[in-house]
């Protein structure tokens, strides 16, 4: 049997610019992983994925095209130029909370191109890993950027600019962020898909939101490297009000922002896709307690701190 593992992520600058090809920057969270063994199955069972967390039995060989678990399945026996008649038991489970902006679906297909991989003895770089990925994202998500797949195949902090490339960047010192859950599933393509609408109607209300999202993740990428978090924290603030612009808040992330910053939050912005999911605030070993209470006082279901490394 083998196990394989991937994090969840958090988005820390530019959702939804970066689908309009503004850069953006997101980080790996590995206090929530996906997990996914794969061992040997019945004779004549065929690739079996079980993903109880999901609530998914899913038989590979007779699963819709458009079903992501399969189609992960598929493209990477594909890659590996394996038969896809094979007897294999995958099972799938995660801590990522799903349709919560952190990368649930894309961690569920790195964590299972991982372990076919190893139970084949196939080894895939991780760009290779990244744009098998980015091919289920397209049917979790509709027209995803792509930051997804990069920052939970990588494991690194990413600077992403969709179509032109990404680079993995330095973080001149270690900061922690809270991560707090508004107990709100949001699907990303839904969100995506109500904002490209009114992008399309207007596009001249919303490009300069998507400028100023883009500049504030140019400005962020370069506080993040020279080792000043502090200046993050007014970046966090200004994107925040942008996405709230862009009509991707709610009124619970937005009472969690609010109650972060109280809590002595050094900034606080919705991460993800909005209109629910999760939000994140810049704590310090001080501030995190106090913080981590009024988050849960103001309606967060689950509260995480990382360390941004
Ligand atoms: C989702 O994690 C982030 C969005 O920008 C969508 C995308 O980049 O594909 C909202």
């Amino acid at each position: 049997m083998t196990i394989a593992h991937a994090p969840g992520k958090v988005i820390l600058f530019g959702e939804h610019a970066v689908v309009y090809g503004r850069p953006a920057i997101a980080v790996p969270v590995s206090e929530v992983q996906a997990q996914v063994h794969a061992e040997p199955g019945e004779p004549g069972q065929g690739i079996v994925v079980d993903a109880p967390d999901l609530g998914q039995r899913v038989v590979v060989c007779d699963a819709a095209e458009e079903n992501p678990l399969a189609a992960i399945v598929r493209l990477a026996l594909v890659a590996m130029k394996r038969s896809l008649n094979l007897d294999l038991t995958v099972t799938v489970t995660s801590t990522i909370p799903i349709a919560r902006g952190m990368g649930s679906g894309a961690a569920i297909s790195t964590a299972i191109v991982r372990a076919l991989a190893a139970h084949l003895n196939h080894w895939f770089s991780s760009r290779t890993i990244s744009d098998l990925v980015y091919q289920t994202e397209v049917l979790y998500h509709g027209t995803p950027s792509g930051i997804d797949n990069t920052v939970i195949a990588f494991e690194k902090p990413v600077y992403f600019v969709k179509e032109e490339g990404w680079e993995v960047f330095w973080v001149g010192r270690p900061f922690l962020l809270a991560i707090a859950d508004t107990g709100i599933g949001s699907s990303t393509r839904e969100v995506v898909g109500d904002l490209r609408r009114r992008y399309e109607a207007d596009p001249a209300r919303y490009e300069p939101l998507f400028d100023r999202a883009g500049a504030i993740a140019v400005e962020a990428r370069t506080a993040v490297e020279q080792g000043r978090p502090e200046a993050l924290g007014q970046l966090m603030n200004e994107n925040h009000q942008l996405l709230c612009d862009m009509g991707v808040s709610s009124q619970e992330l937005d009472r969690l922002v609010i109650a972060a910053r109280e809590g002595g939050a050094l900034g606080a912005k919705l991460s993800g896709a909005g209109w629910g999911g999760n939000m994140i605030a810049l704590v310090t070993e001080e501030t995190r307690s106090r913080v981590d209470l009024m988050l849960r006082l103001a309606g967060a279901t689950h509260v995480i701190v990382t360390e941004v490394k």
